[in-house]
């Protein structure tokens, strides 16, 4: 199958990280004879100094002509008190690509129990999906700026609430069955409105158990009790913040990928993390969430189901077999750099092939 990816490495570890992904597509495009047509374009921190904006229009433009595209990380130091910001390309790529809704799975790996701070018994059972809304709420409200006040406006229009809690409503029919809708109903309107849209979904969704929980319980819960949680639906800011908090459930966030969808095959993939500033150009980042993100392409956007079990198997066999990037070491392995982890997974595609 041909399909065209736009690959955007943005900054920091983004551009380490991404050479996971491409290497491990070529892999899969070697095994399955499939024709992928990648081609990079410049985002972020990289897309400012290259040519004065974090989002070009050769960027933006190349994106709405592919079926997919990869993004590594946007950010850093280098930009935190420039006037244009790196992460207001990604908002606006998100905005512009009308990718309203993120899935981010958090699913326990036996591999890495170990290197989580919490308990196995607490965290061994975890298998969870952050649906988190991306187009809208805070980050996308009206701002105000003065010398000595600042102003943030929280929106939500019913319409933007209802067509993301859906989308989790449907990944709870296909997984265990289970809602949890994380608000401030307690508080704010925006609230009140995500609420009342939550239960009058409900009754179109009866398989589904639906509850809700306000956001700072659920913060507690998901530390607590992580194996209570199924599917999370929740607005824009608040994903953003339970999905790192939940990456502590696994030991670390490089490990997390995403995927930003809309009601077509388009998505654009990412992974959880940022560009790591304390890490970069160390070759020491972790590949994984990455190399998943790709495969979450693979299977949401190509529909290539056997591709991404190609991946996911590889990536399972590596870290079973002892091979850890630094923030998955324990005492027991020594770790290897992100450029032979990728490698590790890479072999493993191609000799699964050899031996199926
Ligand atoms: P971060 O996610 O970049 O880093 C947080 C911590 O996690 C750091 O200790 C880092 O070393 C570690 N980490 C992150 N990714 C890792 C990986 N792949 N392997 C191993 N360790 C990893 O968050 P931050 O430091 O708050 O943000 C740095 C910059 O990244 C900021 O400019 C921020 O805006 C940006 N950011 C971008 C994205 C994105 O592009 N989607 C996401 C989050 C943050
Ligand atoms: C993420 C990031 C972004 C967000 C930033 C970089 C704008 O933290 O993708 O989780 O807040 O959405
Ligand atoms: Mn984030």
């Amino acid at each position: 199958m041909k399909k065209t990816i736009a690959l955007l490495p943005g900054d920091g570890v983004g551009q380490e990280v991404m050479r996971g992904a491409v290497h491990v597509l070529r892999s899969i495009e070697k095994r399955f004879g499939h024709d992928f047509d990648l081609k990079e374009f410049p985002i972020g921190g990289t897309a400012i100094d290259l040519t004065g904006s974090p989002l070009p229009n050769d960027t933006l433009r190349a994106c709405q002509n592919s079926d997919a595209v990869l993004l590594g990380a946007v950010g850093g130091p280098r930009w935190d008190h420039s006037k244009m910001r790196p992460e207001d390309g990604l908002l606006q790529l998100r905005k512009e690509l009308g990718v309203y809704v993120n899935l981010r799975p958090v699913q326990s790996m036996s591999a890495l129990l170990e290197r989580s701070p919490l308990k196995s018994e607490i965290v061994k059972d975890t298998d969870l999906l952050i649906v988190r809304e991306l187009t809208g709420g805070i980050y996308f409200g009206e701002k105000k700026r003065d010398v000595d006040r600042a102003e943030d406006a929280l929106v939500y229009h019913k319409f933007e609430i209802e067509r993301t809690v859906r989308r989790a409503y449907e990944q709870a029919r296909k997984r265990k069955g289970k809602l949890t809708s994380v608000d401030k109903a307690n508080v704010l309107e925006s609230s009140k409105l995500w609420r009342s849209t939550v239960s009058e979904l409900a009754t179109e969704y009866r398989d589904v158990v639906t509850e809700h929980l306000l956001v700072d319980h659920a913060a507690m819960k998901l530390i607590l009790k992580p194996a209570h949680f199924d599917v999370i639906v929740t607005e824009n800011m608040f994903g953003d913040i339970l999905s790192d908090e939940a990456s502590v459930l696994l030991g670390t966030i490089g490990v997390l990928p995403s995927a930003s969808l809309r009601d077509d095959d388009f998505g654009l993939y990412e992974p959880v993390h940022g560009s790591a500033p304390d890490i970069s150009g160390t070759d020491s980042a972790n590949p994984i969430g990455m190399i998943m993100s790709a495969a979450m392409m693979l299977k949401l956007s190509f529909h290539m189901h056997e591709e991404y079990e190609a991946v996911e198997r590889a990536v399972r066999e590596v870290l079973n077999a002892g091979y850890r990037t630094a923030d998955m070491r324990t005492s027991r392995f020594q770790s290897v750099s992100t450029s032979q982890l990728i490698d590790q997974v890479v072999y493993r595609i191609e000799e699964d092939a050899v031996s199926a």
